[in-house]
């Protein structure tokens, strides 16, 4: 709440018609407070005005000093660090670590975040049993939303979500214990047998190992793939109030544990429209098949039959800055692994996209989620897995997020109101008069 008097220039002047009365709403830091329309009323009876604001086009949820976006200008930071720094400079523990404390971490403290977070990568081994227990084809997200809600049956302790201690054990648990669960449901799809940890490879490396060693003792990653899935990992880190962090952040503020908190957003960027699309951007392009058949799709699409995966965004109207970074992190993974034969696909869909009105006018540019797929499949994921490749990385950013909300003094539980449009009060009627 401002605390300097209301003038023309800090504060909204509004006359409600319906009464002929004035009122003054502060403006502070681009915004207006919904709750300061409530005071606009017809009468003592009335309620007072709310802001309606479906899917929260225009709402700001939370004062946040984590990520910043541009969206007009393909602006993406954390904790005011430019993604493109980050991907060429950093690695995903030290950019997890900048998003949870908000700063760099010095050599010594990076070196301990490494040591904590390597010796927390084991899983009960009731989580395997859980695990074993889907089907061999569950989708591996719906394995992973499962076994990160059951990780807060095996540490009860994480309720206490007040003691800053306390929340850290638990994020030190949740970011290690990500990539063991996703490599052992990849597994399970296989019906190869778990692979432990190895506490001597890099957070990417190890997870490389225990996803695709076989009988080898030790799992060499290759570099250049490990540095790959690593900057990856950074450009999904966080994304300021997404759908899934909207998710973390009102499953949060009632107060649960963080594991049943990450579990809910995870179920949230399972979604198509969101992490999901990822998985729906290959499935498009091995659909279309060839370039000859590009323009027949793009007919659907205008036709609105169907969207173009990977394409549009809320707040990014003028390009995606991750996508870029991702398109060109492709070229160099595919002298590794070959070049997927979908690539020409994309790229040509992108080239047509981007000249077409439909899509011009709608500021539909390639997100996060064109190219990052093509590169998944590159490294031998299977379609289902690349969301929790995905989920992995966002951890970091959720609980972030998560821990900002608790530590705002202005959140209370999430609970928006409505705008009731349903029947009028009526008596209950008798069978025998329906
Ligand atoms: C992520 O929010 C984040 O930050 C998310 C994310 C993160 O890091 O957390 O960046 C990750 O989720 C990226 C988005 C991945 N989703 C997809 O690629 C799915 C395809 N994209 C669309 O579903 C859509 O673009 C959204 C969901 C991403 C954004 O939807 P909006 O902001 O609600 O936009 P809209 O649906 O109101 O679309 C505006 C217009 C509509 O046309 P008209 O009704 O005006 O005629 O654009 C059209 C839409 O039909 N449109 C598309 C389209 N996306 C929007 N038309 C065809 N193909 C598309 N992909």
């Amino acid at each position: 709440m401002s605390t300097a008097a209301p003038t023309a220039t800090n504060a909204l002047q509004v006359t409600d018609p319906r009464t002929g009365k004035q009122y003054s709403l502060p403006i502070q830091d681009g915004a207006i407070r919904a709750a300061d329309l409530r005071q606009i009323k017809t009468g003592p009876e009335d309620f007072g005005l709310m802001a309606y604001d479906p899917a929260f086009l225009n709402t700001a949820s939370c004062r946040s000093k984590i990520t910043y976006i541009d969206g007009d200008k393909g602006v993406l930071e954390y904790r005011g660090y430019p993604i493109d720094e980050l991907a060429e400079k950093s690695t995903h523990l030290e950019v997890a670590y900048l998003l949870l404390h908000g700063e760099l971490p010095s050599k010594a403290q990076l070196a301990q975040w490494t040591h904590d977070v390597t010796y927390h990568t084991i899983v009960h081994a009731n989580v395997g049993k859980l695990i074993e227990a889907f089907r061999y084809d569950a989708h591996p997200m719906g394995v992973l939303q499962s076994a990160v809600a059951a990780l807060s049956t095996f540490y009860p302790d994480a309720r206490d979500i007040k003691s800053p201690e306390n929340r850290r054990l638990q994020m030190l648990r949740l970011i290690a214990k990500m990539p063991t669960i996703a490599a052992m449901a990849f597994r399970h799809r296989l019906g190869l047998p778990f692979v432990q940890p190895n506490n001597d490879l890099s957070y990417t490396g190890n997870f490389l190992s225990m996803l695709f060693r076989m009988t080898e003792a030790k799992y060499t990653p290759n570099p250049v793939i490990e540095r790959a899935l690593d900057v990856l990992f950074i450009l999904h880190a966080d994304h300021e109030q997404n759908c899934s962090t909207n998710a973390m952040r009102a499953v949060g503020s009632s107060h649960t544990d963080p594991f049943s908190a990450v579990s809910a957003s995870i179920g949230a960027l399972y979604g198509p429209l969101h992490g999901g699309a990822n998985e729906e951007v290959l499935r498009m392009l091995a659909e279309i098949g060839s370039v000859k058949n590009i323009p027949d799709v793009i007919k659907q699409v205008k036709e609105g039959k169907r969207l173009l995966m990977g394409f549009g965004h809320r707040v990014y109207k003028n390009f995606d800055p991750r996508a870029k970074i991702i398109k060109k992190l492709a070229y160099e993974v595919f002298e590794v692994t070959g070049k997927n034969p979908l690539l020409d696909i994309a790229v040509e869909l992108e080239k047509i996209a981007l000249e077409d009105e439909y899509f011009v006018k709608r500021k539909l540019y390639p997100n996060v989620d064109f190219y990052s797929g093509l590169i998944y499949q590159a490294l031998g994921f299977p379609f289902e897995m690349f969301t929790v490749l995905f989920a992995i990385p966002r951890t970091a950013g959720w609980l972030s997020q998560w821990e900002e909300m608790l530590n705002d003094g202005e959140q209370k539980i999430a609970r928006p109101r409505q705008l009731f449009m349903g029947p009028a009060h009526r008596s209950y009627v008798e069978m025998a008069r329906r």
